[in-house]
């Protein structure tokens, strides 16, 4: 399940994006337990995929293919599997950096997919349970 959703994020993430046909600068949020692991599987500490995360950002920013004229920057925030810290973080994605989409937080995710929803922040988290999955994944119509 996990590694399904790793490949998905940046098919899901092009989507999004592929809406505006202007280039743009689009900022994604990435929020991560990053010595923390996520508690449900012990080996997934984020510090191990974290860097795959800005390859993958990297690759699109460079491809003449993948959102040609649009450019991807990453902020990022370690939410050590903490509710309130994660819910702390994104607020400061959204509100100071001003993401457009956010990945993340993979522990906890009802509260912050809430807010992101509000605020019409399309939100993936990469790792949940299966039934968090369905709380994880928002899309608010754009
Ligand atoms: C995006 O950022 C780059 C580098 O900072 C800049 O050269 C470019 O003009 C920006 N593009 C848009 C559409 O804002
Ligand atoms: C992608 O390109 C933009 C604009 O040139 C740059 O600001 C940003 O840091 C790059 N992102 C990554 C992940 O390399
Ligand atoms: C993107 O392009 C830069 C500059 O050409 C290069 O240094 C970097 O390795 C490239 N990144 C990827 C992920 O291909
Ligand atoms: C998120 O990361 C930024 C940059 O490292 C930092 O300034 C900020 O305090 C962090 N915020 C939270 C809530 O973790």
């Amino acid at each position: 399940m996990t590694d399904f959703h790793i490949l998905l994020l940046p098919i899901l993430l092009l989507k999004t994006f592929m809406t505006y046909t202007t280039g743009r600068n689009f900022t994604v949020g990435l929020l991560i337990p990053y010595t923390t692991p996520v508690t449900s599987s012990a080996d997934l500490f984020g510090i191990r995929y974290a860097p795959a995360s800005l390859l993958a950002l990297e690759n699109i920013n460079n491809s003449t293919h993948l959102l040609p004229g649009h450019h991807l920057s990453l902020v990022w925030n370690d939410t050590k599997c903490d509710r309130n810290l994660a819910l702390k973080a994104l607020i400061y994605q959204i509100y100071e950096k001003r993401v457009d989409a956010v990945i993340g937080p993979a522990c906890h995710c009802e509260v912050g997919a809430r807010l992101a929803n509000v605020e019409n922040i399309p939100m993936i988290s990469y790792v949940s349970g299966v039934i968090q999955i369905f709380y994880c994944t928002g899309f608010p119509a754009k």
